[in-house]
Formats: C-alpha cells, sequence, structure tokens
C-alpha cells in the first residue's frame, strides 16, 4: 500500500542535511569487516562465516546485543583496524546525508586486551580528518565509560586519556544500564566537567526515568542517549519540554533490543508532540539493521510522520549538536536549503 505524503516524507527525510549524535563506532562494525581484520590479525572467531555471525545477531534485551558486540571488537588492534572502521562508517554516513556526527568509542573495551589508548584514539581521529578533507563530513569523538565498571576505572581511563585530550570533546557513559545507575559516576563526571569536555550519558533505555533524573541533576549532562523511558514520568517530560534537553533517539535499537515491540508503538511521536527536542540516530547500526536513513524511513513510516516533523528532527539534530555557533549557522542553512528546495514554508 503506497500513500504519498507518507513517501514524500521518506524522501525528504533521505536528502536533509542532518546531524547523527548517537553512535557507537564499535556498532558500525559490519560481520563482513570483523572477518577481515580477524584474518589480518590472525583472531580466531567463535563463528564460522559471516552468515553464521549475523544469524546470532537475534537479541532479547540489552546486555544480549553488548556480549556479541565486544566479542566483535575483539578483532581490532592496530590503530588501521580502527581507521578502517570509522571510514566504513564515514562512507555510510555521507551516502545518508549526514553532514556531522559525534562519535562514541569505548576505550576500555580495547585497553582492557591490550591495546594502547594512543591506537585507539589516533586510529580514529584519522578517519576523522579523512572524513572532514575527502568527503565533508564534520565530526567530533566522545569517549564514553563503560557503566559496567567501577568509577575508579572510569577515572584511570580519565588518565590514560588525557594526552589526548585534542581529539575527543566529551565523554559519555554506556554499556549495561540496570544496576548501573549515573549516580555511581558523580564524581568523575565533575572532573570531567571541570577539564571542560561535553558531558552525556545513556539513561532510560532500560532503565528507569529515575536514571534520567540522576543523569540531569547529579551528572549534569548535556544530553541524554535514548531516553525513551521518560514516557512513564509526567514531571520529566514537563521538565524536558521546557529545558529543551536533548534526547538522541535510536528506533531501530529500541525494536532490536524488545525496548519496544513494535515501531508503531515506538514514543518518538508522542515526544516531538510534547516538545522535547528529540533527535533521531542509529546506535550501533552494523547490528540493529540500519544507518541513519534508515531509522528515520522506517520510523516515518511506522508512525507516519509529516514532511514538517522531519524538518523538526534535523533541525533539532542541529539544536543538539556540540558545534561552534558558526558551524551550527551553517548546517541550519544547508537545512534550509533542502526545505526550500522541497518547497515547504517556514
Ligand atoms: N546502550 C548501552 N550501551 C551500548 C549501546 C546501547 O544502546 N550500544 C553500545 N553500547
Ligand atoms: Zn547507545
Amino acid at each position: 500500500m503506497t500513500n504519498p505524503a507518507v513517501d514524500r516524507a521518506v524522501a525528504l527525510a533521505r536528502a536533509i542535511p542532518k546531524a547523527e549524535l548517537h553512535i557507537h563506532i564499535e556498532g558500525s562494525l559490519e560481520p563482513e569487516l570483523i572477518f577481515a581484520l580477524a584474518q589480518r590479525n590472525g583472531v580466531t572467531l567463535p563463528y564460522a562465516s559471516v552468515e553464521a555471525l549475523r544469524a546470532a545477531y537475534a537479541f532479547t534485551d540489552l546486555q544480549s546485543f553488548l556480549d556479541i558486540y565486544y566479542a566483535g571488537a575483539s578483532v581490532l588492534l592496530q590503530a588501521q583496524d580502527f581507521h578502517d572502521m570509522a571510514w566504513a562508517y564515514f562512507l555510510r554516513a555521507k551516502a545518508d546525508n549526514v553532514v556531522h556526527a559525534e562519535i562514541f568509542f569505548d576505550p576500555q573495551t580495547h585497553t582492557a586486551r591490550g591495546v594502547p589508548m594512543a591506537t585507539v584514539v589516533q586510529g580514529l581521529a584519522s578517519a576523522c580528518r579523512q572524513a572532514e578533507a575527502e568527503l565533508g563530513v564534520g565530526s567530533a569523538l566522545i569517549l564514553c565509560f563503560l557503566r559496567h565498571l567501577s568509577e575508579e576505572d572510569a577515572f584511570a581511563t580519565l588518565e590514560e586519556a588525557l594526552p589526548y585530550r585534542e581529539h575527543f570533546i566529551g565523554v559519555g557513559l554506556d554499556s549495561s544500564e540496570l544496576g548501573h545507575p549515573p549516580e555511581k559516576f558523580e564524581r568523575v563526571f565533575a572532573r570531567c566537567r571541570e577539564l571542560g569536555l561535553h558531558l552525556v550519558a545513556h539513561a532510560g533505555e532500560e532503565g528507569p526515568p529515575e536514571y534520567m533524573w540522576q543523569a540531569i541533576d547529579l551528572l549534569k549532562v548535556q544530553r541524554i542517549d535514548h531516553g525513551v523511558a521518560a514516557l512513564q514520568d509526567p514531571l520529566l517530560m514537563a521538565e524536558l519540554a521546557h529545558t529543551r534537553l536533548p534526547l538522541t533517539v535510536c528506533p531501530l535499537s529500541n525494536l532490536k533490543l524488545c525496548v519496544v515491540r513494535d515501531l508503531r508503538e515506538h514514543p518518538l511521536k508522542t515526544m516531538l508532540d510534547a516538545g522535547l527536542c528529540v533527535t533521531v540516530n542509529s546506535d550501533d547500526p552494523a547490528y540493529f539493521g540500519g544507518y541513519l536513513n534508515a531509522n528515520l524511513e522506517q520510523t516515518v513510516a511506522a508512525l507516519g510522520l509529516t514532511e514538517r516533523e522531519v524538518v523538526v528532527l534535523a533541525r533539532n539534530s542541529v539544536e543538539a549538536s556540540f558545534v561552534s555557533d558558526s558551524q551550527r549557522a551553517s548546517l541550519y542553512a544547508a537545512v534550509n536549503r533542502v526545505v526550500a528546495a522541497f518547497e515547504l514554508k517556514d
């Protein structure tokens, strides 16, 4: 069944320039590249083939995904591996009209295996430079602490990363949410704030609204990653509408990790209707069935989002980015040019 209004909104969603603000670079590692890097590095994988690995991507919750995601990352050993992984992401991002990406990386996943921090950061940073120069895609890196590890481990990771401070703009908090509330990391986030780093945290993906309040009040984050649990707390919805603290929502991730049963039940439209600064992102696109445009296309179709709502999502992604005022103005201008080309009125 075709619906011309939905078709137009999908076409606009594909074409419109946007920022991606919630992408774990290790989650962009496609099975083909996992096998190629395993061969290059002499790593033995517990899967016989690309198909066998892909067949294991049937997740029941966040933890069932994380177990396989950390196993996939074990093939990354050299700076060139990190570069190749990020470059493959940038090519996909460019194809989806992503003009700016703020990219998470999980250094503890690598340093725990004996990979030096310098290898991780320098491999990623060189791909970011190449993306700017050759594709015109801007980017920045955000270092994530693994919340299933201790705050002491996070402090040690921060110390190890500080010699490479120029290569990352902020810190985040990811991995297993339940049982690891933001309050566990209050001191290390305070230290990062003193250092002038941007602050974000995953909260309200599987965890309760209380974890989102902690991220706001204790960690003093500037964005929340996921945040779909906000729907359970009217006071929190009112606060988010008032402050416009951005939420980086990931619809296909929520579907694949069984946070929602069906995309038609996804709360994104309710959040937009409530005036929240929500953005759409891919989270771990190699594992969840699609990059940014796939997330937008499927969500637009499932929720019947309008062209106007697609424009709001693109503008929200610019509003929520950690870019300079002049970069933000040029990102808005790029959005406006496509809005004009689609003959949409402001
Ligand atoms: N949630 C928590 N940790 C993660 C995720 C996620 O969606 N992706 C990669 N690490
Ligand atoms: Zn995430």
